[in-house]
């Protein structure tokens, strides 16, 4: 395992403000840089703004303001943007600092004095777009497959990088070395790209055209291209080439990017790290878009979402999980507010804020808050400790290899283990009876120790959840956060205060509870009319009249007891909307026996009131001689699912 990481994201053009797309980029390395401190790691995290080229002049013209002056503003916000998001690189870089402009010179020189740059006419297709000229065959009926617009013929003398020289050590390079760009469709893409003969690139702008650019060291009539500029930040961030930084996270750099600058990266980048005589970068991790209704999310096609939208409408936590949860890395996803709704209501509300609430809500009840020694013979809850001892390695392997999404998987898997676990050993009735108190122990502790390492494999993701869950357990989170914490089951220490912390997932109003109201009502007139004529007959219906009777699986959220009513509870259920429902059965279950439960409801009952509260639906148990059960399903269903 490498004791360093050097991550970094690409630094953004500030022809615009920032949006999703450069959050999820942004997020991913923060999530990356995390885990490997996390890993008691060494790590250097850079990400930054590219503000030269004639895109900008274009953008700050329009704004009626001269070069500097628009990308002081455009950077600023950027550099705004990810403390609100909980990302903390270790160096905002922008292509206008000194550094960075002395280091592009420094490089250009080189490149020059090895003869890898070439003085030549050029005459050739130019998209202004995107700064650089096209070959006919790249063009899709004509026009730049980008920016749908027809290139410019344009001919100038310019300097040539003479990239070609280095192909055949690239493809050797990629060959050798698997995991140099990832996903492997992405690797195959630069392979199959290379397998044409590589043309040199155009390095230089003469300053007839553009002026807002780093000058040519050897020639100042031209300014540097603006890829050539920005590529070379990755070494300015590490103080290239004397800093002791630089020596010690360069072999270890890792880049992300998505799919629209693949060929820069895959292929300008390590050719012009050859030349200068250093390594390649370690690897390459590509990942593809988010698009809006189909249509990649861009600030040239206006369809964006901004980060700050979504940090006031989530949270930092929240939006961080579902940006990480809802891409599969490498693949394009589609963006959809109630996708994020729905995935924050059922896995951060409902699996996680409330197997935490349950659990400390069962430790305070029945142990003082206190953490009790393990000392009863285990049962079910063995499962729950062997699936986190698993969990480990596992989210380890997925995060190493960038699998978010995958890591997060399997470890809500395990928290759902963790939840049925409460269903399955019942804590309330072991507190019932003395001679099972060792038993209860054993069961709050495994369901405790579980909560501590949930909370430091959240903690790339969710940084704050991960500290509150840890309050909560009354543990000290600068010390509990590290990743060997979690490898070593039973490190909580018996005797410890856990602490009473609010909800950590408030849930979300979907508005698929207006079309359900609708769909009861609409329900409910067919039904009393079919309920009538049938108990005309003899008691008997027949099946259409079954289905009219709209049951339902439901996750209960919470449940409450209602002052001055001891038979009565009120329960706060997803069916997938959420509702309150009012249910007899006081006497017989304790509120946190039925906080996360599923149950099955009759979802077209008539609303009514009782003692006050709205009740929207009736759950259904089963009554003998013991007393009352609730109904189920034997394995976990969507909420809101149908029965019939
Ligand atoms: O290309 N989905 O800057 P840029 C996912 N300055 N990611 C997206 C996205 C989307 N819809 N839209 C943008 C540049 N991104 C150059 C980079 S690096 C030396 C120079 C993210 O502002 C994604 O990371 O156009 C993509 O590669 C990057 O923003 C492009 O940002």
């Amino acid at each position: 395992m490498s004791e360093k990481f050097y991550i970094t994201t690409p630094i953004y053009y500030v022809n615009a403000a920032p949006h999703l797309g450069h959050a999820y980029s942004t997020v991913v390395a923060d999530v990356q840089n995390r885990f490997h401190e996390l890993r008691g790691e060494n790590t250097f995290f850079l990400t930054g703004t590219d503000e030269h080229g004639d895109k900008i002049v274009l953008a700050a013209e329009k704004q009626g303001l001269d070069p500097k002056a628009y990308v002081d503003k455009i950077s600023a916000m950027f550099r705004q943007t990810w403390p609100l998001l909980s990302i903390r690189p270790d160096r905002f870089i922008r292509t206008t600092d000194p550094d960075h402009i002395r280091t592009v010179q420094k490089i250009l020189q080189k490149v020059y004095d090895k003869g890898d740059i070439e003085f030549r006419e050029y005459e050739g297709l130019y998209c202004f777009g995107c700064e650089r000229f096209y070959m006919e065959r790249e063009l899709v009926d004509g026009k730049c497959p980008d920016h749908h617009i027809k290139p410019v013929r344009l001919k100038e003398k310019n300097y040539f990088f003479r990239m070609s020289r280095y192909q055949d050590w690239l493809i050797d390079h990629i060959r050798s070395n698997p995991d140099f760009i990832s996903p492997e469709r992405y690797r195959n893409e630069v392979l199959s790209f290379l397998k044409e003969p590589l043309e040199d690139l155009c390095i230089s702008r003469p300053t007839s055209r553009l002026t807002w650019g780093i000058p040519l060291p050897f020639d100042s009539n031209f300014v540097t291209y603006v890829w050539f500029d920005a590529l070379i930040n990755y070494l300015t961030g590490l103080g290239y080439p004397d800093d002791e930084m630089f020596t010690r996270f360069w072999p270890v750099a890792e880049h992300v990017i998505a799919k629209d600058i693949l060929k820069p990266h895959g292929i300008y980048w390590p050719t012009m790290l050859r030349s200068i005589g250093l390594e390649p970068f370690k690897r390459l991790h590509v990942h593809g878009y988010w698009q809006m209704k189909e249509h990649k999310m861009s600030k040239s096609l206006g369809n964006v979402v901004t980060p700050s939208e979504l940090v006031d409408a989530f949270g930092a936590d929240a939006t961080r999980y579902c940006l990480m949860r809802e891409m599969v890395f490498g693949l394009d996803a589609a963006f959809n507010t109630e996708s994020f709704k729905t995935r924050i209501n059922a896995d951060l509300a409902n699996d996680l804020g409330n197997l935490v609430s349950r659990v400390l809500a069962m430790l305070n009840k029945y142990r003082g808050g206190q953490v009790p020694a393990p000392s009863g013979p285990e049962g079910p809850e063995a499962d729950l400790k062997k699936t986190v001892q698993d969990l480990v390695p596992a989210w380890e392997r997925n995060m190493e290899a960038f699998m978010v999404h995958k890591a997060l998987r399997i470890l809500w898997e395990a928290i759902n283990v963790a939840n049925k676990v409460i269903d399955t050993t019942a804590p309330w009735t072991l507190a019932k009876n003395p001679a099972s108190s060792g038993r209860l122990d054993t069961v709050l502790y495994t369901l405790m120790e579980s909560l501590r390492v949930f909370a430091i494999l959240v903690s790339p993701v969710m940084p704050a959840t991960a500290e509150k869950m840890l309050t909560a357990l009354g543990i000290n989170s600068k010390e509990e956060l590290r990743l060997e914490n979690a490898r070593t089951w039973g490190m909580l220490q018996p005797e410890t205060q856990a602490a009473r912390i609010p909800s950590l997932f408030p849930r979300l109003e979907t508005p698929g509870r207006k079309c359900a109201k609708k769909t009861i009502k609409n329900d409910k007139k067919h039904g009393d009319k079919k309920v009538a004529e049938n108990q005309k007959q003899d008691n008997c219906i027949g099946i259409e009249d079954f289905t009219k009777v709209e049951l339902r699986v439901a996750t209960v959220i919470r449940a409450e007891r209602i002052p001055k009513a001891d038979r009565l509870l009120k329960l706060t259920i997803n069916c997938p909307e959420e509702r309150t429902i009012v249910a007899g059965v006081a006497e017989h279950f304790e509120p946190e026996e039925l906080a996360g439960k599923q149950v099955v409801i009759v979802a077209n009952l008539k609303p009514t009131k009782l003692r006050g509260v709205k009740s929207e639906g009736m759950m259904l148990v089963a009554k003998d001689g013991n007393g009352l059960h609730i109904l189920t399903t034997d394995t976990p269903a969507e909420a809101g699912s149908r029965i019939s």
